[in-house]
């Protein structure tokens, strides 16, 4: 992968701790370059037809090797980046996708097929919701929604037709932490296939496939590539579903372009450095919140509660994503507060440098089956970027004297 890197280099580096390599490689030595060129292709040419040959039968061969013969299966610039994120996740393989909602439609794709159905945890991104529920409906698929805090609800809801449990976690705004090594062995007892969003925490945190899970999406958009400039997604398999998802990759041609696959490689170089940044900010935050009446944070924080038990069980760190669930009988007051916020951006999308807040509407969270949330109850959900956290502390306290 270290453009004209010899295998022994190459060996080296991979050795080291992920922080060391994230540094070093994709050097392009070639070109004198400390980053990868990107090679934007749709025709890729051969100097023979016995040349293309060669390379359809290594590919044939290989599989996850790189080999190339028409620009829709990637260049040597997605190849880099699909090799840094299997070793950071630990996993057989990483399919890198235009968006991640693509890394989470190609998940289900790759296993499910008319007649089967699908468990969900009830707190998925709504997207992923509207996609289960209402459109695979179309296609006779069944989705059913299970209760992150009772996994009884996953386990008797399980029945032949079962093939796929998608878990998301923690869950979308209401940051649910499940126990995860329960639901593998829920799934690999009945014999379904696994997959989980780990959007939140990316494999930095947690590693979904050593713990068992068969597949693992994060949306590249967020922390990878953590400028809030490009799109993309990764879907990291074991080698069970290696096959299934390749095929799928194929045909639904939900490949990553090398342009953005370059902006998140450069993202990456600094993942680790900006994530633990986002953890020590968010923690102050959190103390900050925690102390406020009316607040409830959503957010691994409390120690006594079951949600810090389960994300401390599985989690080496937090991200800056949190939620906050706000009680008051005044909706215009939460509004007011959120809106009088100088330092948060107020748009959709998190994992960039920058901090950001939304207000959200009840029918955001996807009109869930398990939960409820009284009238005088407001969801707000905080990105903490990394900017100076007793700025981000002050601006909040100015905020919340309009919180009635
Ligand atoms: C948990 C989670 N999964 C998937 C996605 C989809 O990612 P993208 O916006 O890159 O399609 C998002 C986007 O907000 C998300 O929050």
């Amino acid at each position: 992968m270290d453009i004209a890197l010899s295998p022994e280099v190459i060996n080296f580096f991979m050795s080291k701790s992920f922080k060391t390599f994230l540094k070093h490689t994709a050097k392009d030595f070639h070109n004198q370059s400390v980053n990868p060129p990107v090679v934007r292709a749709s025709t890729i040419i051969f100097k023979s037809m016995q040349h293309i040959r060669k390379t359809q039968n290594k590919a044939k061969k290989n599989p996850t090797g790189g080999h190339y013969d028409y620009g829709r299966q990637g260049t040597s610039t997605t190849h880099i980046l699909q090799k840094i994120l299997t070793k950071l996740e630990e996993s057989y393989h990483v399919f890198t996708t235009p968006t991640g909602f693509g890394a989470v439609f190609l998940s289900i794709f790759s296993v499910v097929r008319p007649g089967d159905e699908i468990i969900l945890a009830d707190p998925v991104y709504s997207p992923t919701r509207l996609l289960t529920q209402d459109y695979l409906k179309e296609f006779n698929i069944k989705s059913i929604f299970y209760n992150p805090t009772d996994l009884k609800t996953l386990e008797n809801n399980i029945t032949k037709k079962t093939k796929l449990i998608f878990v998301e976690n923690p869950g979308s705004n209401t940051f649910d932490f499940q126990d995860l090594k329960k639901i593998i062995s829920i799934a690999k007892k009945n014999n379904i296939f696994t997959a989980m969003d780990n959007t939140w925490g990316t494999p930095y945190y947690f590693k979904p496939i050593k713990l068992g899970f068969d597949m693992a999406i994060v949306s590249a958009t967020k922390y990878y590539s953590g400028h809030s400039d490009v799109m993309g997604g990764s879907l990291a398999v074991n080698k069970k579903v290696f096959s299934k998802v390749k095929a799928a990759e194929r045909i639904t041609g939900l490949r990553l372009g090398p342009d953005d696959a370059y902006l998140i490689t450069r993202g990456l170089r600094t993942l680790d450095v900006r994530l633990d940044r986002h953890r020590e900010n968010a923690k102050k935050v959190a103390a900050f919140l925690s102390r406020n009446k009316k607040i409830k944070l959503l957010y691994p924080y409390k120690k006594d509660s079951i949600n810090f038990k389960m994300w401390k069980k599985y989690y080496s760190g937090a991200s800056g994503l949190m939620g906050l669930k706000i009680k008051s009988k005044n909706i215009n007051s939460v509004k007011k507060f959120v809106n009088s916020l100088k330092l948060f951006g107020y748009g959709y999308s998190w994992g960039g440098f920058e901090s950001l807040a939304l207000h959200q509407e009840f029918r955001e969270t996807g009109n869930r089956r398990y939960m409820k949330l009284a009238k005088d109850e407001h969801l707000v959900r905080f990105h903490i970027g990394l900017e100076d956290p007793n700025d981000l502390i002050a601006d909040i306290k100015q905020a919340l004297r309009h919180l009635k």
